[in-house]
Order: structure tokens, then sequence, then C-alpha cells
């Protein structure tokens, strides 16, 4: 087992109308006046907004607002919020939605209390723990945000969608409730499920032995999903099985899954310069189709933990050709993913050969800047080998 160093600030409060705990939860931990931050129209739509302004207003919190958050935020709104902070001395910031909600959210109380751009945080992951305490009302469980010690904003002007990484920005207060997550397109859920999964992808296969403790656990939430996911799909107001998926995609990303281990994130980084090329693609589509291709590249590394993976999370039967066990399970991945109703290929994404070789030419080089070059530590990869991955999954 790896060195390792483990924060986890998050309060949660989980369960049926967890959100009306809002205003007093804030109240008792100082917030006199939040950034209500929030996304297009679904929570609008829902009644949940409304809810949480009345859950702060009786609790005296003062609020100034925020919406328009779009999947794949973009830093243009971000330093709007920061300059709402500044102005009017807000002291928490309240995010109302999915991954991309949070991770503005988390930008902003970045950049309020700095004296240079929020940018710059992105461009030189210069760590401070001078950041506005965050809390977090989840509507869509997938990017593990509301526990996470990372942020991943685009940058338009620049081309670029860049991660920052730092423990103070992990919300103080997340608040869970499953029945929030009932009004997903079924898309929605199927991209979430696809992400949670990959964040476990991401843990498990790098290039430490065996974690135990920590690799079971892993394995554990990847079975949990296995089984939830075709509930949830089936009858998306099955409380139950939503309320497994909301804590499990909690899990997946607050770091338990992966302590002791150097874990990989070559493919979050493969995903990121696609969502940034086309903006319009969401990130667990871009995963069920990354994944397995990057799966089928790297898998002579180390055969045998892909079979081990297969035969724990599939119930695949060894064959005693360990090459020919790992090929099967990511034949099972993929399938997986397409069981969702996730794509399987680029070309479903909109790209053709073409069009792919335009897109490796702009992701390329950002792809460095965020990455770095190897990049990845199941099997190190360079610029040429994420441009081959690329094409294998058109
Ligand atoms: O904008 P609205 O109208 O709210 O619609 C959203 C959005 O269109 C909709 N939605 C959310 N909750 C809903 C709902 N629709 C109906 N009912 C509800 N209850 O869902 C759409 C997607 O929302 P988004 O927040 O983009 O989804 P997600 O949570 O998957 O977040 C994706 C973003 O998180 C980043 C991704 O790269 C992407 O930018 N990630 C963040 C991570 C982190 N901070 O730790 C880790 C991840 O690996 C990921 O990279
Ligand atoms: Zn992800």
């Amino acid at each position: 087992m790896e060195n390792f160093e483990f924060v986890s600030p998050t309060h949660f409060v989980f369960g049926h109308d967890a959100e009306a705990q809002v205003g007093t939860k804030l109240a008792e931990r100082g917030a006199t006046r939040v950034l209500l931050h929030y996304g297009g129209k679904s929570a609008q739509e829902s009644g949940l907004l409304d809810r949480i302004r009345e859950s702060l207003a009786q609790a005296g919190v003062a609020v100034v607002e925020l919406g328009g958050v779009r999947p794949n935020p973009e830093i243009t709104l971000v330093r709007e919020g920061v300059r709402l902070c500044k102005e009017h001395q807000v002291d928490w910031v309240l995010a109302v939605g999915g991954g991309s909600v949070v991770d503005s959210a988390k930008a902003i109380a970045v950049g309020a209390p700095a004296d240079v751009d929020v940018w710059h945080f992105y461009e030189t992951k210069e760590q401070t723990d001078d950041i506005l305490p965050i809390a977090v009302v989840l509507t869509i469980p997938a990017a593990g945000s509301e526990a996470s010690k990372n942020a991943v904003v685009s940058n338009d002007e620049l081309g670029m969608k860049t991660g920052y990484a730092n423990n103070a920005q992990r919300p103080k207060l997340a608040f869970l409730n499953p029945e929030l997550t009932f009004t997903l397109p079924p898309f929605q859920t199927a991209a979430g499920l696809t992400d949670m999964f990959c964040h476990l992808l991401e843990r498990f296969f790098d290039d430490v032995g065996a974690v135990p403790v920590t690799d079971n656990l892993n394995l554990s939430l990847m079975k949990t999903i296995r089984a939830e996911a075709p509930r949830v799909l089936a009858d998306p107001e099955n409380y139950d099985a939503r309320a497994n998926i909301m804590w499990t995609g909690m899990l997946c990303h607050q770091g338990l899954a992966g302590v002791g281990r150097h874990e990989d994130w070559a493919t979050h980084g493969l995903e990121h310069e696609l969502s940034a090329f086309d903006t319009s693609i969401t990130h667990g589509a871009g995963l069920a189709v990354l994944f397995p291709a990057w799966m089928e590249f790297v898998c002579d590394a180390n055969p045998a933990r892909f079979a081990f993976y297969g035969r724990e999370v599939f119930g695949l039967v060894p064959t005693g050709d360990v090459q020919a066990d790992a090929l099967s399970a990511i034949d099972e991945t993929r399938a997986f993913f397409a069981s969702l109703g996730m794509p399987v290929t680029l070309t479903e994404l909109g790209l053709t050969e073409e069009t792919l070789e335009e897109a490796i030419d702009f992701m390329l080089p950002t792809l460095r800047i965020n990455k770095g070059e190897p990049f990845g530590s199941f099997k190190p990869l360079t610029m040429e080998d994420a441009a081959a991955i690329y094409r294998m999954a058109l």
C-alpha cells in the first residue's frame, strides 16, 4: 500500500426532504449571505429552488443569486460569480444542481477571496486555504463533486477544460435527497452511472499491486452500480434504487476507493479534451466510448488485473487463458455501458474519420498541458498513444 493523506470534511444530510434543512444548517454554521448558484431550468421547474429560497429566508440567511451554469461549466460565469461574491460580501456558496454547478461553485469559492483571476489556480495548481465554504444540494449522482477535492472548468477562449484539485474546496455540507433525482431523463441517469463506474476504474487500474482493503471497497461499489443501474432505469421513481445510486456516486469519487493506490486518470484526461473540443458532449457518454478503447490499448501491461476485474464484477469464469479473460472483461465493460443506452463509438458522438483528425490536432496540445507526457500510471502514455486511443474509439 502506498503512503497517503485523506481528508473528508463533508457533513452529509441524506434522505427524504434533506434540502429542507439547508437554511438551518447554514445558519448554524454562521452563514449570513450565500451565493445561490444553479444551472439551466431543472431546479426551477421542479420547484426545488423555491423551496430552498424559502428555507434560507426562514433561517434569516440573505441570498444573492446566479443561475445559468451550463453542462461543462465555463469560466466566464465563474468570473461573474466571483464579482458578485466580492460586491455583496458573500460568506458561503450554495450549489443546487449537478457536477457542473458544484464545480462552478467551487471555482467561485476559490476566486472570491483571491487578488488574482480565478483561472490562475487552474493554470498553476497553486494551493490556497483561503476559500469560501461550499454547500451542495445535489440533483444528479454522477461526478461525485459533492465531496470530491476536484473541480473541472472550461475556458472556451483558450479551448481548454482543466481540473483543479484542492482539499480545501471539498464541500462542507452536502444535502442528498434521492427524490430530487426522479426527474432525471434516462440519458442523464445513464451518463451519471457511467461516470461513477469510471471513477472506480480509474482507481482500480494502476501500477500498484493489490491493496485489498481499497480494492474490495472499489469492487463492491462496481457491483452495486451493476445491480442498481437496471432498476433505476426501469423504474425512475424507485426510491431505494435511486438512494443506493446516489450514495454510491459519492463514495466512488470522494477518495476512499483509491487510497493507497497511485490511480490512473488517463481516460478522464482524454475525455475532458473531447468535451472541450465539443462542449455538447456529455462527460459520461465520452467516457463510455473512451474507457473500453483505453482498456484495449493498455491491457497487455497487466492482463491479470483485467481478468481479476472480469471475474469479480461480471462473474466471468476463468478459461485458463489470462489474455482471453482480460479481453472478455473489456467486452463486458463495453456491453454494460451499451446496456445503459450509452454510445460505444465516437461516430455515435458525431465524429467522422475526417473530423476526428481535426479533433486530435485540437486536443493533443491542451492534453499535453493538462496531463503532461507521459501520463497515466497503468501504462504511461505518449501523445501518439493518445491519438491511437481516439482512433480506436471511432
Ligand atoms: O441545467 P439543468 O437544467 O439543471 O439540467 C441539468 C444538465 O442539463 C440536468 N439535470 C441535473 N439534475 C437534474 C437534471 N435534469 C432533470 N432533473 C434533475 N434532477 O442534467 C444535465 C447535466 O448536469 P451536469 O451537472 O453537467 O452533470 P454531471 O453531474 O454529470 O456533471 C458533469 C460535469 O462534472 C465534471 C464533468 O467533467 C462535467 O463537466 N466532473 C467533475 C468532477 C469533480 N468535480 O470531481 C469529476 C468528474 O470526473 C467530472 O469530470
Ligand atoms: Zn468523471
